[in-house]
């Protein structure tokens, strides 16, 4: 029997993916970095028989039936990179750190986790031990697109664009050495607006994205929106960053609200919390700023130095707008040192 543990951590983007094309190929480019307390954990384990691949998913230890077409899709699209996991048995148990009703998307955490999982397990039998992280990340990526930016640690580019060489559909990038240290420690609060599960999924929303009228003008905008975030981001410029940050967020709600059918996933509170972060922002000229993920959910991103006078803030003016004045305070997680 081999038996392998891997985790993997969420991410959060500030230029969005919204809209595919082929197999899990993003419309546009996309950026995000990945968090430090957001994390799903697997323990696998694999024993090899004659027999046809046997599969069986836990999540937390209990069997899980519904997750199983999910976990069956990525293993047939993933054929190619784990050559040796056809016959056999593999017993996956699923966790995650981060509360299951918290709102927070644990697609692209788990399907990263489980992507660097069965890679290991196949380079076990074959006795390989040549890491390629292009690799796991495109595995990751045909289970959930953004898992494709969770299989490394921070700031991580996913899709093709002039403005970074070796840039790929296929997997993502990382970037780190061509990003300032101010966004070297930024921290997310997750304000939880609303803990549920939300009620149009984003596979929904880009495939929304395939006859959209705004198609062209929003591939254009995240085009422009990636060069220039890559220049805020080397320059250490938090206020262009602020801007391209917080036309994102909108604009994929925007893209939503515009959608046929159309629908939101804000709610009032989301909207109350905006206006009151931008007012907070006027008043004090803080780098603070706000992203938006496919939720009613807010991401307040600043550098870690003002922690002293922002989570003060948060914790009085904003958690209160929260269910059940839920806040996360995660931050970015940095790849370790070698
Ligand atoms: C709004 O990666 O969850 O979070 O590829 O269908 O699994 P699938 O979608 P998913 O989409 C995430 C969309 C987003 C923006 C982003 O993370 O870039």
């Amino acid at each position: 029997m081999i038996r392998t543990y891997k985790e993997a951590p969420s991410n959060i983007a500030i230029v969005k993916y919204w809209g595919k094309k082929g197999i899990q190929e993003p419309m546009n480019p996309s950026l995000s970095f990945t968090l430090s307390e957001s994390i799903s954990r697997v323990d696998i384990k694999y024993r090899h028989t004659e027999e046809k691949l046997k599969v069986e998913f836990l999540f937390e230890n209990r069997k899980k039936e519904h997750f199983l077409p999910k976990i069956m899709n990525f293993l047939e699209r993933n054929a190619k990179f784990i050559p040796n996991l056809t016959h056999g048995s593999i017993e996956i148990n699923s966790a995650n750190t981060f509360p299951h009703s918290s709102g927070i998307a644990s697609s692209a955490s788990s399907m990263a986790a489980l992507a660097k999982a069965l890679y290991s397990i196949n380079k076990t039998i074959t006795g390989s031990d040549h890491n390629d992280a292009d690799i796991v990340s495109e595995m990751a990526r045909l289970g959930s697109g953004s898992a494709g930016r969770s299989t490394q640690n921070g700031w991580v580019l996913w899709g093709e664009t002039d403005m970074l060489e070796n840039s790929s559909n296929r997997f993502g990038t990382p970037i780190n050495s061509q990003v300032h240290n101010i966004f070297h420690s930024i921290q997310d609060s997750i304000l939880v607006i609303r803990k549920g599960a939300k009620s149009v999924s984003s596979t929904v929303g880009h495939e929304l994205m395939n006859n959209h009228p705004y198609k062209d003008g929003r591939l254009n905008q995240a085009n422009k929106n990636i060069k220039t975030l890559l220049e805020a981001l080397k320059q250490g410029d938090f206020e262009t960053f602020t801007s391209v940050c917080e036309e994102e967020a909108m604009s994929l709600h925007a893209l939503m609200m515009s959608s046929s059918p159309s629908y939101t996933l804000l709610e009032p509170e989301s909207i109350h919390a905006i206006k009151r972060i931008k007012k907070f922002r006027d008043q004090h000229h803080l780098p603070l700023c706000f992203t938006l993920d496919a939720g009613p959910n807010i991401h307040l991103l600043y550098p870690k130095e003002q922690s002293k006078t922002i989570v003060p803030f948060i914790n009085e003016h904003l958690a209160p707008l929260c269910e059940e004045q839920m806040v996360i305070f995660d931050e970015i997680s940095m790849p370790k040192p070698e």
